[in-house]
């Protein structure tokens, strides 16, 4: 704990609770990172490798997505250190709840990342015999469908529109190439679609495929329907390209939706897109971003582009005390409406501020945790900003 009572700033985290089960194995974290703007919220991430380090930031991630989409909640995160593919994972999920029964649901909700399932969610609520103890529970107990929906990869589209407006563009017939055909590609892909865009490049992690005339979206979403990642195989071989090959065709907008760090200095320098929209999380590096923006390229954010799920989770986190469904057009038109104009407005504040969006995104939202911070009268005395709150 040494080390992390070091890492201690300004922001947070303002609590961290280790747990144990002799019986069940289970350690578990959970991490209050910052409240000033709302109740500690983030999913919880269950994986043999978790550390109390590992958590801390994905907390600290959180204080600053749910600012930057302007939501009132603040960062939180949770960890089991387990595998979650053993037998007895419902035992450990249910140590892990009971454990944290003085937190759950009073200060922290649980919810899903790595690791945990819509399944798992249920259980958390029933350990504690309380609705509201976890969001991610499915459908069939008043859930939020987040993937059923394609709330990340809807907002990662509207994100690629308001982008190209915003540029005097249309997303008209507007050329994309897309990495990663999952959840987030696949209703990306759907959005796009919709939208009259083409897309010219589509990948998985069993291949790339191209056509520069457009690929026929629904045929490809059917065809991954069918056979999920291994869809890039029916591919007529004229149509292959190498794997990764798909971030340097000839487009106007390249989506990454797959892993992180995707995008290095060598992709950067070669990359034909002049708008990158990131819907994976951490596609780019500090260094590629500088390459890309040296070249023209603009950037947008992944925890503004990607920021659907959170949005998606402001909805679950109410539907949790509410005897109604969530109702599924409310939460796309939001999402939709908060996409567009968190982009527009980060892309404004980094012209405005002549910084990189990523920089501008990250300075909107320390902005607004600070303010609330100086509201409630929670930074140190005789501080600039606590004295211009005050008068
Ligand atoms: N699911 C969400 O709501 C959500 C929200 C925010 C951010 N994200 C981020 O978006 C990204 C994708 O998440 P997802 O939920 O769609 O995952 P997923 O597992 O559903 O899909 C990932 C896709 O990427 C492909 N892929 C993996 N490695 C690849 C490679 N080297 N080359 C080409 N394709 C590759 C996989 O085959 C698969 O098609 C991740 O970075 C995730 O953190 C997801």
């Amino acid at each position: 704990m040494a080390d992390l009572l070091q890492e201690m700033d300004e922001w947070g985290p303002e609590k961290v609770v280790c747990v144990s089960d002799v019986r069940t194995g289970m350690r578990g974290v959970l991490v209050i990172d910052n409240t000033a703007r709302g109740s500690g919220k983030g999913g919880t991430r269950m994986s043999p490798t978790v550390t109390v380090a590992e958590i801390a930031r994905l907390a600290r991630v959180m204080t600053w997505k749910w600012a930057a989409v302007d939501l009132f909640h603040g960062g939180a995160k949770a960890g089991i250190n387990a595998d979650p593919s053993a037998p007895d994972k419902e035992q450990v999920v249910r140590a892990f709840a009971r454990k944290l029964a003085d937190q759950i649901p009073a200060s922290y909700v649980a919810g899903l990342d790595m690791g945990m399932s819509e399944a798992d969610a249920a259980i958390i609520q029933d350990e504690l015999g309380d609705r509201g103890a976890a969001v991610g529970a499915p459908e069939a107990l008043g859930g939020v469908p987040y993937d059923q929906l394609g709330v990340t990869g809807h907002g990662v589209a509207e994100s690629v529109d308001a982008a190209l407006l915003r540029q005097g563009r249309t997303i008209k017939g507007a050329r994309i190439a897309l990495q990663g055909f999952g959840a987030v590609g696949t209703a990306a892909a759907r959005r796009l679609h919709e939208l009259g865009a083409q897309i010219v490049a589509l990948s998985t992690v069993d291949g790339s495929v191209h056509d520069p005339d457009g690929l026929d979206v629904p045929l490809w979403l059917a065809t991954r329907e069918e056979l999920g990642d291994r869809c890039v195989t029916k591919a007529p071989p004229a149509r292959r390209i190498a794997p990764g090959d798909e971030l340097l065709v000839d487009c106007d907008v390249l989506v990454p939706a797959a892993g992180q760090d995707v995008i290095d200095e060598r992709i950067a320098q070669n990359v034909k897109a002049s708008l990158i929209v990131e819907g994976a999380n951490l596609p780019t590096s500090a260094t590629s971003r500088a390459l890309l923006a040296s070249r023209g390229i603009t950037v947008v954010p992944d925890f503004i582009a990607n920021a659907g799920g959170v949005i998606a989770a402001g909805f679950a986190m109410d539907a949790r005390r509410s005897a109604f469904r969530p109702d599924p057009e409310a939460i796309l038109r939001t999402v939709t409406d908060k996409s567009r104009a968190n982009t527009v407005l980060v892309l404004d504040a980094a012209e405005r501020t002549n910084v990189l969006p990523h920089d501008a995104a990250l300075q909107l939202a320390r902005d607004r945790v600070r303010t609330a911070m100086a509201l409630r009268g929670r930074l140190p005395h005789h501080t600039p900003d606590r004295e211009a709150a005050t008068v």
